[in-house]
């Protein structure tokens, strides 16, 4: 059922989309190194960069499509080396997302990035772990961890990587999939996904954002996800779409990313407000926001001033994001609680009702 939502005139809808609690789910943690916090790293840890400075490095970010980009975003991913290095960027990231209201965060790690540089599993980890648990204790923000496997790589990669990082098991919640999408379809994970599936692990995959709606399918019916991560290919499909719509299977859409990435034309072409109108439990996320020109809050604020969506559509997103997390029921509860107070106190404080 459709929740009622106070009247918020349209001037007042900036202000509200920032200062609405909201959760991120997808957000790969290696997509939020700055430029500035690259080259930084890469002095601290005397690394060459094909790059001569800070403004070279950022007139590369013209990308042309998915690939483009994943092959500047290993290269900038290059300067990690150290626990306090994936400290240093989570908490950069802790700080974005608590400047944006963002009220409990799933963060993406890709640790085949840095294993294959020789950088230790634990080292990715613990660096990680331990910014989520300051930035949880000092900042009041809910934050875990989603261990990525690397599609462009074999299963028995995967396989591999999944036991080595077993022994700090407590500290990731999950698994996803990333990377080139196109001719590495789900089903070539089906294996990893079975074993993380018998450990408890929660699952989601990247599927739909460049490759068709059966990559959506594979990913439902080979590798058993709770949410597609991307997943706006989707409409193509309308079995697909019906059955998105039943299961309520949530869509972490990232619209700065497809945009830079050349998944659309413009924002105003976007299909989210499709896509949320046809029952979608459709999310907004900033995928790699270092990259992509913008946080979360950015997401939100060019989306809806590029295709006219309202109140109403605010408050089912990021009502959205909030049921789609993986935190306990009693915990969603309260941060809509907490959602619905705000609509409130705004409706009252800018006079719309
Ligand atoms: N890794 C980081 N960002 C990604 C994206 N948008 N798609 C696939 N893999 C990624
Ligand atoms: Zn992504």
């Amino acid at each position: 059922m459709k929740h009622s939502v106070p009247r918020i005139h349209a001037e007042h809808l900036p202000a509200l989309l920032r200062a609405m609690p909201k959760a991120e789910l997808h957000m790969h943690i290696e997509g939020s190194l700055e430029p500035e916090l690259i080259f930084a790293l890469a002095e601290r840890n005397g690394v060459q960069l094909p790059y001569a400075d800070v403004e070279a490095l950022r007139a590369a970010y013209a990308f042309t499509d998915l690939q483009s980009f994943l092959d500047i975003y290993y290269a900038g991913a290059s300067v990690l080396l150290h626990e306090q290095d994936f400290y240093d960027m989570a908490r950069a990231y802790l700080n974005r997302a608590v400047a944006d209201n963002v009220v409990h965060t799933e963060i993406f790690f890709d640790p085949q990035t840095h294993t294959a540089r020789g950088v230790g599993m634990e080292t990715v980890i613990n660096g990680l772990y331990r910014a989520c648990r300051d930035a949880e204790i000092e900042q009041g923000i809910s934050a875990s961890l989603i261990l990525s496997f690397l599609r462009h790589l074999s299963e028995e990669e995967a396989l591999q990587t999944l036991e080595d990082a077993l022994p700090l098991r407590d500290r990731f919640i999950g698994v996803g999939l990333d990377s080139s999408e196109v001719g590495n379809p789900p089903e070539k994970f089906a294996r990893v996904f079975g074993r993380c599936r018998e450990l408890g692990l929660h699952l989601v995959a990247h599927a739909g954002e460049e490759g068709p709606p059966a990559y959506i399918w594979g990913a439902l019916d080979v590798l058993h996800v709770e949410r597609i991560d991307h997943g706006v290919q989707a409409e193509k499909d309308p079995v697909l779409m019906q059955r998105l719509v039943d299961e309520q299977i949530p869509l972490t859409v990232c619209p700065l990313s497809n945009l830079k990435l050349c998944v659309v034309d413009s924002l105003a072409a976007h299909n989210l407000p499709q896509l949320l109108k046809a029952g979608l439990k459709v999310t907004v996320n900033s995928d790699d926001p270092a990259y992509f020109g913008g946080y979360v809050n950015e997401n939100y604020l060019q989306l809806f001033e590029a295709t006219g969506m309202g109140a109403q559509e605010a408050y089912q997103l990021a009502r959205n994001s909030l049921e789609a997390s993986f935190v306990a029921a009693a915990q969603k509860e309260q941060w809509i609680a907490l959602l619905d107070e705000t609509f409130a106190q705004f409706a009252r404080r800018t006079g719309d009702v």
